[in-house]
């Protein structure tokens, strides 16, 4: 492998420190920065080949600013956000760097990257797009190569209407006072599979989740489609209409 040198802004924590150790691993040398540790962005910026910003999604652009008119011709700037629009504007916008926009498909809990998609949306990328590729394929990594666009019409779906599914499902449980442990002899299976999937968003870093949702620039139509279909399941539960509630599921099949 090739040896980059590498510098990550959010590296000292979640899927930043996650890369960090996969990029060691894979042979790179690694700095990793916090807002209190580390380098500062214009010695790593000056040190590195590649900077990959990986900060929570509302204190991206702002690093990007800062990061992205210290970036040289030649290398490389990243980011690692689960949105990808914005980041990747402002990254061709303040720096001259070539620019790949990267989404991970998974969290730091995961062992390895072997089978895990990740997306790339590679904006100005020449020499740098081939190299990232084969550290990520080398790790078996699924790649998915798309527009920024693309990709935040996916999320919109797969985590925006997935996640408020959940928290709406939370909110509910808790609005209702229910007791979790009281519920456990009532249980089913997929009941318990929902519950592990609630105590992960309502877990330890809730504020990820409220921005996937919240900053996704397609969020409006699937929350407004969201509405409208739980007003019309609400009718007809109202109604007891269990054929109508028959019919739409299967209509949706
Ligand atoms: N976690 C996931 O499952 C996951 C998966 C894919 C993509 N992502 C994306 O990866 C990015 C980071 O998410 P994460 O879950 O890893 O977040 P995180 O666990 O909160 O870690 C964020 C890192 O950024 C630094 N940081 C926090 N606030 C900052 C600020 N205002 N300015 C500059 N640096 C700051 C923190 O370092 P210090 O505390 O040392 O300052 C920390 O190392 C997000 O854009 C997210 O959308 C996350």
């Amino acid at each position: 492998m090739e040896n980059f040198e590498i510098g990550i802004i959010g590296g000292t924590g979640g899927i930043g420190r996650w890369f960090a150790d996969f990029f060691r691993k894979e042979g790179c040398t690694v700095h990793v920065s916090g807002r209190k540790t580390g380098m500062d962005i214009p010695t790593l910026a000056r040190e590195c080949d590649v900077v990959i910003v990986s900060v929570p999604i509302g204190a991206t652009c702002e690093i990007i600013e800062k990061v992205g008119p210290h970036m040289r011709k030649g290398t490389l700037l990243m980011d690692m956000t689960s949105l990808k629009v914005e980041p990747v504007r402002s990254m061709l916008k303040y720096s001259i760097s070539e620019v790949i926009g990267m989404h991970p498909l998974f969290g730091p809990g995961v062992d390895t990257i072997a089978g895990r998609n990740v997306v790339i949306c590679p904006a100005r990328a020449e020499k740098w797009i081939g190299r990232l590729k084969r550290v990520l394929e080398g790790g078996g990594a699924h790649i998915v190569e798309t527009t920024p666009e693309k990709h935040d019409r996916m999320m919109a779906i797969v985590q925006g209407l997935n996640h408020l599914n959940t928290i709406t499902m939370g909110v509910v449980l808790s609005k209702a006072g229910t007791d979790l442990s009281e519920l456990k002899d009532f249980a089913t299976p997929v009941f318990n599979a929902k519950i592990d999937i609630l105590k992960k968003v309502f877990g330890s870093n809730p504020g990820l989740y409220a921005e996937i949702i919240t900053l996704n620039p397609d969020i409006n139509n699937v929350l407004d489609m969201y509405e409208k279909t739980l007003s019309e399941i609400k009718n007809l539960v109202n109604n007891r209409d269990a054929k109508g509630l028959t019919e739409m599921i299967k209509a949706h099949s």
